[in-house]
């Protein structure tokens, strides 16, 4: 394990995480490399025999020290934006593992990619493929397309992070992907590679995937039914939810059974997106209280983490794990808290009536689970740096991205001219 407690401690690996506090400071994402790498290797072993390219998706948690962990076990890369691919080509991707997905890819995003001659765009409309077309014609090369499906599955997830209903902006109706399939294998600059899909994140169930993987490769064979080169590979999207709360998440071998049956017989390769279940659990983000209130109706913890580090609980009702940094004692009183930031919102909570052994001012606490679309979706709201990034290895420790400065932040500002004089 990679968080554990010992001699009463919270440890990330063999570092007790006081010591992370001290020298460092709060708030802190810590991660831990032993998870990063077992959680690829779960994957990896569950699919044994269909051997996809796991591109991990970036926007889960796009630190290059991460991102450079998975690519040195062989993993590519889901970007979504220009920033997100020169990432992954900075944290030594290979291009050609490199799947640009998004609803809104520009003709200059389109460009780069190009230029640096990536695995697959992962196309979502018709007019984007027709633009995909003109600008590969313009370069004189031809662009390696997945169409992106909407298979219209309810994925039983939250409903700001559901992407494969008929309603959401995702992907391709399936009604209209023939047609523009056709359209795919006719327009010059375009080669016709793959099929993809993804319904959405935080799935605790395999069965909404099954269904649209079963129709992702039924409208594989249709379309390669319909003549030209046939399909290489398949692109099954993101990964399987995670436990927050420690109930069990999909089973690996269960989703990699639904992947194994879609491309029985197809003769194409397979593609997975996971970006959550790879990063969730190998990072926390640490804090300390900085004092308790006793209000007339509540008790709050105000934290130095505020929603500005970790949004997933204002933004998706996520319930997220915090634990003090100090075990508490077996039989130590619990009571009803809710842990809120200094952000001048009352969204600002990290957990609501969450029942906690005692927190006092200066203790120390982690939030679980925050590998994941923690940091990569923090800003300096309430101009408050962005937190501190460590990756620990055994007994090492590196900073990651060390934290922001407020006045460099400050100062990455200018004054208009008119303001100057
Ligand atoms: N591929 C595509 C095309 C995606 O849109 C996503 C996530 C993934 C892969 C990775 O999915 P995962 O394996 O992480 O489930 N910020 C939200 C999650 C947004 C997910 C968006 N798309 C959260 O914190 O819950």
């Amino acid at each position: 394990m990679s968080f554990t407690y010992r001699n009463g401690i919270l440890h990330a690996e063999n570092v007790p995480l006081p010591e992370l506090a001290a020298r460092h400071g709060t708030p802190t994402y810590v991660y831990s490399t032993a998870a990063l790498r077992a959680r690829l290797a779960a994957y990896v072993e569950a699919f044994r025999g269909i051997d996809p390219l796991i591109c991990y998706a970036l926007k889960a948690n796009s630190n290059q020290a991460v991102i450079a962990t998975f690519a040195r076990e062989g993993a590519g890369a889901d970007v979504v934006s220009m920033g997100e691919l020169k990432r992954a080509l900075a944290a030594g991707v290979p291009a050609r593992k490199i799947v640009f997905a998004g609803v809104g890819k520009t003709a200059e995003e389109m460009r780069f990619a190009l230029q640096h001659g990536i695995l697959q765009f992962n196309v979502e409309s018709e007019p984007e493929l027709r633009l995909l077309s003109d600008v590969a014609c313009g370069m004189g090369v031809t662009a390696p397309v997945a169409l992106r499906v909407n298979p219209d599955v309810d994925a039983k997830t939250h409903a700001k992070i559901t992407t494969g209903k008929a309603e959401n902006k995702f992907g391709i109706d399936m009604d209209h992907a023939p047609g523009v399939a056709a359209l795919a294998k006719s327009l010059p600059g375009i080669a016709l590679e793959a099929l993809a899909l993804h319904i959405g994140s935080q799935l605790m169930d395999v069965a909404p995937f099954r269904t649209a993987f079963a129709r992702l490769g039924a409208l594989a064979r249709q379309v390669n039914a319909a003549g030209g080169p046939a399909l290489r590979r398949l692109d099954f999207g993101g990964g399987v939810g995670v436990g927050y709360a420690g109930e069990a998440p999909p089973d690996l071998r269960d989703y990699a059974e639904a992947v194994r049956s879609a491309i029985a017989g197809l003769g194409v390769g397979a593609i997975l997106e996971p970006g959550r279940s790879l990063v969730a659990e190998a990072g926390v983000l640490l804090g300390r209280v900085i004092r308790v209130k006793e209000g007339v109706a509540k008790r709050f913890a105000i934290v130095d983490t505020a929603m500005n580090d970790l949004i997933r609980p204002t933004l998706y009702e996520a319930w997220m794990p915090i634990l003090a940094v100090s075990e508490p004692r077996p039989g130590a009183n619990r009571a009803l808290m809710d842990v809120v930031g200094p952000i001048c919102e009352t969204g600002d909570y990290l957990a609501l009536d969450r029942e906690l052994p005692p927190l006092n001012a200066g203790d120390l606490f982690v939030v679980g689970g925050a590998g994941a679309y923690g940091a990569a979706m923090s800003s300096s709201y309430n101009t408050r740096p962005l937190a501190a990034e460590l990756l620990v290895n055994g007994d090492q420790v590196a900073v990651i991205r060390p934290r922001q400065d407020i006045d460099a932040l400050i100062a990455g500002e200018k004054l208009a001219p008119w303001l100057t004089s």
